[in-house]
């Protein structure tokens, strides 16, 4: 029986040096640790042995069974070890590769622009007030002093959403955010209408205007309107302002200067220049030889429409004033078609 325990040993031992994969493994341990394999038949048999042989001959086969399982144990690692190790190498993992870069979104630049204006703004005191697209006539125009009829109407072609039975006072898509200082003066009047609160505040926001696209006029552009209103506010409130705004924006240096014009919504009324930053006032191809951009219109918040938002004019005065965002973002980034801002093309995009 002794004999028998060892072939059985020797020949399982030997049987497991050439098992080459899980498969084979399990069919090894079928064969020799399996109910028919030899060492079971020893189990088997051992009740047949006497006395005195059982001893020797159950240690002996418990020996050979742990011999053979935890010959099986180490052969099922190294298998393991080795399935990894190969599975390792056909990855060809190089760490010495770079990672790969994830491709980062950003922001608009009209949105970069707006923000700076905020910002800018912001440390004035200028708070920002939003109000809407759609419009009536009254708010986009009458209460701005254009009167029906009024000529200056045609300096902003409108769309019209709705006219019909609205008579004198169809719907509208704002022609500029001027109307958002109706709203603005409006909501803080009414507050405390004998002794209304000042406001100093930005309006931001799309306007659409019935235009032929040109590579310098969309349907759809964005405005930041700047409206103050308060007892005492003077013309060199807004020069001061202004001014203040320009050398933040386009750097310590820039001069401004402002030149007579005219809005139905202001008394008296300026367009607002920066020195050509391009060119620092030579003159080149963008200021079209003149050394200055045009940046906006301003000028002192017309006595009517102060009394339309329910301030009292001889009380209270206030400056207003209107920035064209993209057209900032053209000239400082040197765009040169308008057209380019909502096409979301990325190779637009993705330059800024
Ligand atoms: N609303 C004017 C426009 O779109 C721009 C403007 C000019 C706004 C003068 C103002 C202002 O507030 O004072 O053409």
């Amino acid at each position: 029986m002794l004999d028998q325990l060892k072939i059985v040993e020797d020949e399982g031992l030997k049987a497991l040096e050439s098992v080459q994969d899980e498969a084979g493994l399990e069919a090894w341990r079928v064969a020799h640790l399996g109910r028919s394999s030899g060492l079971m038949q020893v189990f088997a048999k051992f009740g047949q042995l006497s006395k005195e042989e059982k001893p020797a001959v159950g240690q002996r086969a418990n020996e050979v069974k742990k011999a053979l399982e935890s010959g099986f144990e180490a052969k099922f690692a190294g298998l393991r070890q080795a399935a990894l190790k190969r599975s390792l190498e056909q990855e060809q993992l190089d760490v010495t590769l770079p990672g790969r870069r994830l491709p980062l979104g950003r922001l608009h630049p009209d949105t970069q622009t707006m923000r700076e204006l905020y910002s800018i703004f912001g440390e004035m005191g200028f708070q920002v007030f939003r109000s809407r697209e759609v419009e009536t006539d009254e708010y986009n125009f009458q209460l701005l002093n254009f009167q029906i009829g009024h000529p200056a109407r045609d300096m902003q072609d409108t769309y019209f959403v709705e006219a019909g039975e609205r008579g004198d006072n169809p719907i509208v898509l704002r022609t500029h955010t001027s109307p958002g200082q109706i709203h603005a003066m409006r909501w803080i009047t009414a507050m405390n209408p004998e002794n209304p609160a000042p406001v100093r505040i930005v309006l931001p926001g799309m306007c659409y205007r019935y235009e032929q696209v040109t590579n310098r006029h969309e349907t759809q552009f964005d405005q930041l309107e700047g409206l103050a209103v308060g007892p005492g506010i003077t013309f060199s409130d807004l020069k001061g302002t202004l001014a203040n705004f320009a050398r933040r924006m386009f750097g310590q240096n820039t001069r401004t200067r402002f030149r007579a014009s005219y809005f139905p919504f202001t008394e008296p009324s300026a367009e607002f220049d920066v020195e050509c930053f391009l060119c620092g006032g030579a003159g080149c191809a963008v200021c079209k030889g003149s050394g200055w951009l045009e940046i906006g219109g301003c000028g002192m918040v017309h006595p009517v429409v102060l009394r339309n938002g329910g301030y009292d004019p001889l009380r209270y005065s206030g400056f207003a004033f209107g920035l064209g965002p993209q057209r900032m973002a053209m000239l400082r980034h040197h765009i040169d078609d308008i057209r380019y801002f909502w096409q979301n093309d990325l190779r637009f995009l993705e330059q800024f």
